[in-house]
């Protein structure tokens, strides 16, 4: 089946056409157009901006993933959006231009929970994967634990209670001087500090649960970082981002040993656009290792937003029977876990 993606959640304007079928799953194309230049200049994603953008880049954009697969309209078979969660501008943008497309075409369209396309995104470059097994979502918006038992039923099983990872990383990283976002430039710096320099707090949370708090974490960082500047000094940059670094490594696998050992779950799938930390990515394959259990996760281009994730789990929504149509909306919300 030749399925087109379509995503606009955030600051990436993104179409892929991949073909999936039992046993072979294919990119034919991934077309991504970032913001994130014109988001840099703010420290942040402006949401207004966001969706204006994604209406300029949009039809392009389709265009060109079509003309790079070699693929037309017609021989598409599924359209696969992004419906939630996400910006609500943002989002509505791809769901329009889906819906439209859809029904202009006369084509089936499935609506796409983009936390689910991200570990969809394992899926492409591993076609022996396959349910059930623990994920773990780590990105801007999430740090979640799913028990994976069907390719779209997901039971959400441990969380943040407050940021995401990767809001934790851009954060710390815009205090200390680096560009929005900051998560792959610190994952570089962390190699040139000492991770035992700064004390911190872990974001794991005491107790039998496999939830997480990064705001406590952020706080003690801030205070550092104030304080060092009281006494007019410049704080090591790279020693806290070291020690940063390793206090939520750390509560990740901890938090993830926790979570597989509750599940009995003989697979961990890492996805999301965090999972590129090369410093988490070698944790939890370390883990894994050591538990005998196998560790999947996406090449680093398949981790951060794209649209060929979510063609890759709309064809699973499309198997199970759930299409939309043109009354489909866009949610900010994470609502059908
Ligand atoms: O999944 P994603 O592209 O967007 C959301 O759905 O949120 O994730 C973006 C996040 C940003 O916070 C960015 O700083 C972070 O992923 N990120 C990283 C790395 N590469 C991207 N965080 C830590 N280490 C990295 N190498
Ligand atoms: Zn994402």
């Amino acid at each position: 089946m030749i399925i087109l993606g379509i995503e606009s959640s955030c600051d990436e304007t993104s179409a892929a056409v991949v073909r999936m079928e039992q046993g072979r799953r294919e990119i034919l194309s991934n077309v991504v157009a970032s913001q994130i230049e014109i988001h840099r200049l703010y420290g942040g994603v402006v949401p207004e901006i966001a969706s204006r953008a994604h209406i300029e880049a949009i039809s392009g954009i389709v265009d060109e993933a079509l003309r790079t697969a070699g693929v037309t309209l017609s021989e598409i078979e599924c359209i696969a959006v992004t419906s939630h969660p996400g910006l609500i501008g943002a989002l509505l943008v791809g769901v329009n231009f889906a819906k439209s497309l859809a029904y202009a075409n006369g084509i089936p369209l499935v609506a796409v929970n983009h936390v689910k396309a991200h570990v969809a995104a394992a899926y492409l470059e591993c076609e022996t994967l396959e349910p059930p097994f623990l994920a773990l979502v780590v990105s801007g918006g999430h740090t979640s634990f799913y028990e994976v038992r069907e390719y779209a039923e997901f039971r959400e099983i441990g969380g943040t209670r407050d940021d995401a990872a990767g809001e934790a990383f851009d954060k710390i990283g815009r205090v200390i001087g680096m560009p929005y976002p900051a998560g792959a430039a610190m994952d570089k710096l962390a190699y040139d500090g000492d991770a035992h320099a700064v004390t911190l707090p872990s974001p794991a949370l005491v107790g039998d649960t496999l939830d997480f708090s990064f705001s406590g974490l952020k706080t003690a960082a801030l205070n550092y970082i104030n304080s060092e500047r009281q006494k007019d000094r410049e704080p090591h940059a790279a020693d806290l981002t070291a020690s940063y670094t390793r206090v939520i490594v750390e509560a990740i696998v901890k938090k993830t040993d926790a979570a597989l050992i509750k599940t009995g779950a003989k697979t961990l799938v890492l996805a999301g656009g965090v999972a590129a930390n090369s410093h988490i990515r070698r944790g939890l394959s370390e883990l894994c290792e050591k538990r005998g259990v196998t560790f999947s996760t996406p090449s680093l281009s398949l981790c951060s937003d794209n649209a060929a994730m979510v063609a890759a789990a709309g064809y699973f929504e499309f198997l199970r029977g759930k299409l939309a149509d043109t009354s489909l909306n866009a949610s900010a919300l994470d609502e059908d876990f």
